[in-house]
């Protein structure tokens, strides 16, 4: 496994307290920590009165203009604003060490504040204030919605305070304080000053604002520096500090490869454990920084699902609880919360603007910018105000719970409590809304198990183009029934309700649970083989070349596996379009099934064995594990739709790659308990899988987990980042890992939740494994 880099931030106070995992309301620790992502430098800190990201372009992006990004998970909100160069010659904008700290401000505000060296003079370009959905906005489409300008404030030589005021507020009384604040301003240390110009007619219209600094040879660098307030009315968070998430190391008597996993995580020594910290809040966790600081349903199961054998009690019961109470009345689980001033926005254009700023649950599983702007909403809300349209949050909750209660010992005893609690933002019980999910689940799932057919399957909802992980237009290759959804998760969450009813803790719902078993084993049984596809070797041969060569890879990359030019090549598809015909794109959700899944067949696990080949006959780079390849795809248009500036294209997502390593990982552990590797307990079948006294068969798939996780390793240093893409060097045949945002206007993540589930995995093939026990 990758080697934490290890800041040495443990206090006295945090070695003392270790034992006693719990959560703290009252008042948040401090996290400090920084990472290299992309072209940027991004600087978070968390203290008592606020929790903050601040992104700064690198010295060396090739971008003319810094851009300095803040965001702040209170209300989602942040500003981002672009510095230009006066002159043709490049602008440098430095953070000026130590100064990046929380900080008040007029109107009841609270922040942060940062000093920034400048090179030279710049001018002040676009800025956008308040939301960070309205950033993002602009960063990914150049889209600024005037709604959200802010207005010019007071102003001097040494001073100047941008505004911008919520479109609404819920406490009419506090209105005229409730919005956000760019200050700059110059450090009495500073030489540098300001020129505002407002605009002629109209405050609303944008300043001209030129920052001047004395040039490198007439004064120091400090003496060119400004000072940069991000504040906001918005209530900070309460966090969760490491020792509340994760478990004490020697508490428990865990397994080896536990307590080897859960090394520097409690007492924060590993920053991996104070990045996650970072993204976890009480209420809820958000899923990445800085363009998804909110919470995101489908992000908190599945990085659930991988972290949890590492994860408290508590700190599992807060992100079960965020999902159950946004729940809609039918059952469905909510995937994006949009809060803040965008929440105004998006009820305004719902036709609730009585709604103020009342968060907006959104139930699909792509962004609210489309349900805005191109869907009609109003046929479309439901009970709880939200677009009801992904399947991904609400067929992955039964399996975290089954999982942490069943399996788990955090869970143990623990059932009778949780299903009492009241919840709070809603009316009932978790047991009452959790009934409504199970059936509505349930009730979704019987059609195919009466006439398993393509039309049976579960499609994207009303109007959508995206409805399962992969949430971007063209992430499914325009299908329409997801891989994932019908051939894992429904029957996951089936499989996991049984259990549970088994159990006896699930009595509420008044089922059978050998009705319920009845209906996984049809889905188990009878949909992977909807999605197969199989393609002559001739075929194959030839589509591989035309592939290589339409994107600008070399055929070397073909020769280097042998003798697989004989066979036919099969395997599933990434979706299905809406008449049955399958999307014949390579892909790495075949992973949901390995962690999800029971019955897992040997049929499909030698559809993993193919696909952890190295790309493109299969998805490994030396770079990763990229998550679709269209190279067998009889469409050669998707080669060009799912390339490698596609969000979902021929990139690599690390939280893709978690899941395939722990999935691996489970279904080698239904043969043989490994206690030094394997960190999740997972309850083997009651018959052992009839591969595993295949030993050559099972030898293909340990080798498939070695090239994986030497694929992984490849790339060690961006595993906790959300999405890479890679650069092809002819000579060497080799990758390289490439920003994302250098091919398209959409940009990585630094720190993303479900990436860190890799926390809850140890590398098998490496001796780090042994040395970090
Ligand atoms: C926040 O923490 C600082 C330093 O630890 C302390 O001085 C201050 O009183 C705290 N503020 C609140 C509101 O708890
Ligand atoms: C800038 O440097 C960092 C660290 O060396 C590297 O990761 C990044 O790709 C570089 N960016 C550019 C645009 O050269
Ligand atoms: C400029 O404005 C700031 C903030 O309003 C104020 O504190 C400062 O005294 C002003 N400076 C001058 C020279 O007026
Ligand atoms: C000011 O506004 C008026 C009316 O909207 C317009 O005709 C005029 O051109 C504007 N002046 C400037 C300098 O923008
Ligand atoms: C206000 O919105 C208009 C229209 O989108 C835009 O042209 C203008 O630049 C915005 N002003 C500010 C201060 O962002
Ligand atoms: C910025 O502009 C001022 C005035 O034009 C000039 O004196 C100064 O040298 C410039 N600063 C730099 C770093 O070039
Ligand atoms: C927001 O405004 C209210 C007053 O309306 C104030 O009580 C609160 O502390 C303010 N600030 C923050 C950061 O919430
Ligand atoms: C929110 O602001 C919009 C636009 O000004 C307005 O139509 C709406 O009534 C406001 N809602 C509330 C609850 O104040
Ligand atoms: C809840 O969301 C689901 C999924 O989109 C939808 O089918 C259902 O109608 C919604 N419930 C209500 C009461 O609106
Ligand atoms: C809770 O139930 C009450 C009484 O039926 C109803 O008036 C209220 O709107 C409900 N609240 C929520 C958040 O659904
Ligand atoms: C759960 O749902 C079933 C079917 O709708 C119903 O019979 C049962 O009473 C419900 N239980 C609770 C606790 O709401
Ligand atoms: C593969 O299928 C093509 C038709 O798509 C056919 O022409 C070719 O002969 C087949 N090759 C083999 C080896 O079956």
């Amino acid at each position: 496994m990758p080697s934490p880099r290890l800041p040495m931030l443990l206090t006295l106070l945090q070695i003392c307290c270790a034992a006693s995992a719990r959560i703290t309301v009252n008042s948040t620790p401090s996290l400090s920590f920084d990472v290299l992502s992309g072209g940027n430098n991004n600087y978070f800190l968390r203290d008592n009165l606020t929790s903050a990201q601040l992104l700064l372009s690198s010295p060396n992006n090739t971008n003319k203009a810094r851009r300095l990004v803040v965001a702040l998970p209170a209300g989602n909100s942040g500003a981002l604003v672009y510095f230009l160069p006066s002159t043709s010659n490049p602008l440098g904008v430095t953070l000026v060490d130590g100064s990046f700290k929380s900080a008040t401000a007029d109107y009841f505000n609270a922040g942060i504040q940062a000093d920034l060296a400048f090179d030279g003079n710049a001018t002040l370009g676009v800025a956008v204030i308040g939301a960070v959905r309205a950033m993002r906005d602009y960063v990914e489409g150049r889209t600024i919605h005037s709604v959200f300008n802010y207005t010019l404030g007071e102003y001097n030589d040494t001073s100047v305070r941008l505004h911008r005021q919520w479109i609404n507020t819920t406490s009419p009384t506090s209105s005229l304080y409730k919005g956000a604040d760019v200050y700059l301003t110059v450090p009495a240390e500073s030489s540098a000053r300001l020129v505002v110009t407002p605009a002629k007619n109209d405050t609303r219209n944008p300043p001209a604002v030129d920052i001047v600094v004395p040039s490198a040879a007439d004064a120091e660098a400090s003496a060119r520096t400004l000072r940069v307030t991000v504040v906001t009315n918005e209530t900070s968070l309460t966090g969760l500090d490491t020792q509340a998430l994760f478990l004490p190391e020697n508490e428990r008597d865990g397994t080896r490869a536990l307590e080897t996993a859960l090394q520097g995580l409690a007492d924060g020594t590993n920053v991996a454990a104070q990045q996650v910290s970072f993204l976890t809040y009480v209420d809820k966790f958000t899923a990445g920084g800085w363009r998804f600081l909110t919470y995101f349903g489908r992000d908190s199961l599945i990085a659930l699902r991988l972290l949890m054998p590492t994860l408290t009690s508590e700190a599992i019961e807060s992100a079960l609880g965020a999902v159950i109470e946004r729940a809609n009345s039918t059952g469905a689980f909510c995937h994006e919360e949009t809060i803040g001033d965008y929440a105004s926005l998006v009820n305004m254009g719902n036709g609730h603007p009585e709604l103020g700023n009342q968060p907006y649950y959104d139930y699909k599983a792509c962004s609210t910018f489309n349900v805005l702007f191109h869907v009609d909403l109003t046929s479309l809300l439901d009970d709880r105000h939200c677009v009801t349209l992904t399947q991904v949050s609400d067929l992955l909750l039964l399996p975290a719970l089954s999982h942490y209660f069943l399996e788990l010992p955090q869970g143990k005893k623990r059932t009778a409590r949780f299903f009492k609690k009241t919840a709070l933002l809603q009316n009932g019980t978790y047991a009452e809304i959790l009934n409504r999910t199970i059936h509505y689940n349930l009730q979704r799932a019987i059609p195919f198990s009466q006439s398993p057919k393509a039309s049976n399957l579960i499609g994207l909802r009303p109007g959508q183009s995206a409805g399962n992980w992969r949430d971007s237009n063209q992430g499914l290759g325009h299908g329409f029934y997801p891989f994932d959804v019908n051939t894992a998760l429904v029957p996951a969450s089936l499989r996991a309700t049984q259990h549970l009813l088994e159990a006896g803790v699930l009595d509420f719902a008044r089922l059978n649970a050998s009705e319920v078993a009845a209906v996984a084993s049809v889905w188990e049984a009878q949909a992977p083989a909807l999605f197969d596809v199989t393609v002559n070797s001739t075929n194959a041969e030839a589509r591989l070349k035309n592939f290589v060569s339409v994107a600008g890879l070399s055929t070397a990359l073909l020769n280097s596996t042998s003798n697989t030019t004989t066979a036919n090549v099969s395997f599933y598809a990434l979706s299905l379009k809406k008449d049955g015909t399958p999307v014949e794109v390579l892909n790495s959700d075949l992973s949901f099934n390995l962690v999800y899944g029971a019955n897992v067949s040997r049929v499909f696990l030698q559809h993993v064995v193919d696909a952890l080949q190295p790309y493109p006959r299969g998805l490994l780079t030396n770079i990763g594990m990229v998550v679709a390849n269209p190279a067998y795809d009889s469409d050669t248009s998707l080669i060009g739709v799912l390339n490698r500036a596609a969000y979902h294209g021929t990139v690599v997502w690390s939280f893709q790659q978690g899941l395939m390593a722990s999935g691996l990982a489970r279904q080698l552990g239904f043969c043989s308990q490994d206690n030094v590797t394997t960190v999740d307990t997972n309850t083997p079948p009651s018959q052992t899988p009839e591969w595993c006294s295949d030993t050559a068969f099972v030898q293909s798939l340990r080798d498939a987990q070695t090239r994986l996780w030497t694929s992984i390793r490849g790339a060690e240093d961006e595993i906790y980042s959300e999405v890479w893409s890679y650069s092809f060097d002819n000579a060497t045949n080799t990758f390289s890992v490439a920003d994302l945002a250098s091919f398209s206007g959409t940009e990585s993540d630094a720190i993303q939740l479900w990436s860190y589930g890799f926390l809850g995995l140890l590398d098998p093939s490496s001796d780090d494994c042994a040395d970090r026990g």
